[in-house]
């Protein structure tokens, strides 16, 4: 009886030490396919978005289409602008330059989801309409605004960029106000087809 139950526990043991060694190597493995594999593709944009305020519909590029109950679609809401949703179709350009030549639109939204920090989550899609590319890129993540980087995933795309992932880091290149901003967006891609 003794034996049995021993050699029982013993069989139980093994297989948890196995699924720990199994767990533990597959925790192994993706770290060395991060360090180890580099970008299929790798591509530097910045977007302009012109928020509007008020006054600016004319060259406004994005509004506010959702707001707290406490707050207004003029102007964004207090606490770090929690719970205002907002709608962009701005410029892509390959500089800094608000005035160069698009190569397409970033198109989607962001909503300020935290009341203690400036932070957001977006979801968007570049979709591009240039000689050097056509098709479009997908993003989604969150954008902890303060950071002077931050990640967020590619989840998708078409065209030249069917079936992509990858990670785009984003930048905060100017901020003026609660008017305008632009974004670098460093995006790296780990699947081409
Ligand atoms: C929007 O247009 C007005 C009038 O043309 C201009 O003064 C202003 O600088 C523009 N805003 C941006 C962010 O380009
Ligand atoms: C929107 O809210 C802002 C800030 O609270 C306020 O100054 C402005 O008058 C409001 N605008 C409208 C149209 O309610
Ligand atoms: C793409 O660019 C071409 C050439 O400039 C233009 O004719 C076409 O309307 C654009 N398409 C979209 C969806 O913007
Ligand atoms: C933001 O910055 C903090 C502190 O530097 C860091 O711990 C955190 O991982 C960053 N978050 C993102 C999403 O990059």
């Amino acid at each position: 009886m003794a034996a049995k139950s021993c050699l029982l526990s013993a069989t139980i043991l093994y297989f948890l030490l196995l699924g720990c060694f199994v767990i533990s190597d597959a925790k192994q493995t993706s770290k060395k396919i991060r360090a180890k594999r580099n970008p299929c593709k790798s591509l530097v944009f910045y977007f302009h978005d012109i928020i509007y305020n008020g006054q600016n519909s004319h060259n406004a590029t994005a509004a506010i289409i959702g707001a707290p109950a406490w707050g207004n679609k003029t102007i964004l809401a207090g606490q770090n602008h929690f719970g205002d949703l907002v709608v962009f179709d701005d410029p892509i350009t390959l500089d800094n330059n608000l005035h160069s030549t698009p190569v397409g639109r970033a198109q989607g939204f962001y909503i300020y989801d935290k009341k203690d920090i400036f932070t957001a989550w977006l979801g968007f899609s570049f979709v591009f309409n240039s000689t050097q590319h056509k098709g479009s890129i997908n993003f989604a993540g969150a954008d902890p605004l303060m950071n002077k980087t931050r990640d967020i995933s590619v989840i998708g795309g078409t065209g030249d960029f069917f079936m992509t992932r990858g990670v785009a880091t984003l930048m905060t290149d100017s901020f003026e106000g609660e008017v305008y901003f632009r974004l670098r967006v460093d995006i790296k891609l780990y699947e081409c087809w």
